[in-house]
């Protein structure tokens, strides 16, 4: 681990961790390669956990939201059970981010902008991919990619209702610094009866 950290202590931290989070987030910018990577963590109706990462396509003051295929794994999960955990890691600066709280699908509207947004290629694969089913062969997923091509021809592509994004709207946060003493500092934040509350926690 780099020796690039700073110290990091409960009167450093942002009263709002959502303004931590930008802050740590814009110094990652600037040192990782993929800062928007992020892992997310969902549980089925059973409990049984899976984790998988996305990447993060927008953070406010309404939550940090990823796009997806909703009759994924995770979609799955998130039907059965709305809550996930995001993690993040920003090896130079020695820190890790965990943020959890519950989830709800973006509004269509949301969904559309965003698609609109992507590239031709990406939009076909969102209608040819059904994700996270078996496949028999590589050829089915190609053959079933030229099928949409076709079916679309020169039109613009529509989003597919199955595909769309998700928002995890966080209750708490912790913001790990690495330390070389090894006595690391955690700073976790908890969302009580509306307002953000701050502790230390030994690490
Ligand atoms: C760096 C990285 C970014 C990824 N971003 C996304 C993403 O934004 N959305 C997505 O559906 N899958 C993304 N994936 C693929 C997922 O990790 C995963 O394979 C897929 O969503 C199916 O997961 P599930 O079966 O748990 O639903 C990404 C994978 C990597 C390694």
């Amino acid at each position: 681990m780099s020796e690039r950290w700073i110290p990091f202590d409960v009167t450093d931290a942002d009263a709002n961790p959502l303004a931590q989070w930008n802050r740590w987030y814009a110094e990652g910018v600037e040192v990782v390669r993929e800062p928007e990577a992020i892992s997310v963590a969902t549980a089925d109706g059973t409990g049984r956990i899976s984790s998988r990462m996305v990447l993060l396509r927008s953070v406010d003051e309404r939550g940090f939201v990823w796009f997806t295929n909703y009759n994924s794994r995770k979609g799955n999960d998130l039907h059965a059970n709305p809550q996930a955990a995001i993690l993040w890691y920003c090896e130079p600066l020695g820190r890790q981010i965990r943020i959890e709280g519950h989830v709800t699908k973006v509004s269509d509207e949301e969904s559309d902008v965003y698609f609109d947004s992507r590239p031709r290629g990406h939009q076909i694969g969102a209608h040819a991919s059904n994700q996270s089913h078996p496949l028999t062969s590589r050829r089915e997923l190609e053959n079933r990619v030229v099928q949409v091509e076709a079916a679309f021809a020169d039109a613009p592509i529509p989003r597919p209702r199955h595909w769309g994004g998700y928002r995890l709207v966080p209750d708490h946060f912790e913001f790990w610094q690495h330390r070389t003493d090894r006595l690391h500092d955690r700073v976790l934040y908890d969302l009580i009866n509306g307002s953000w509350q701050l502790e230390r926690y030994a690490p």
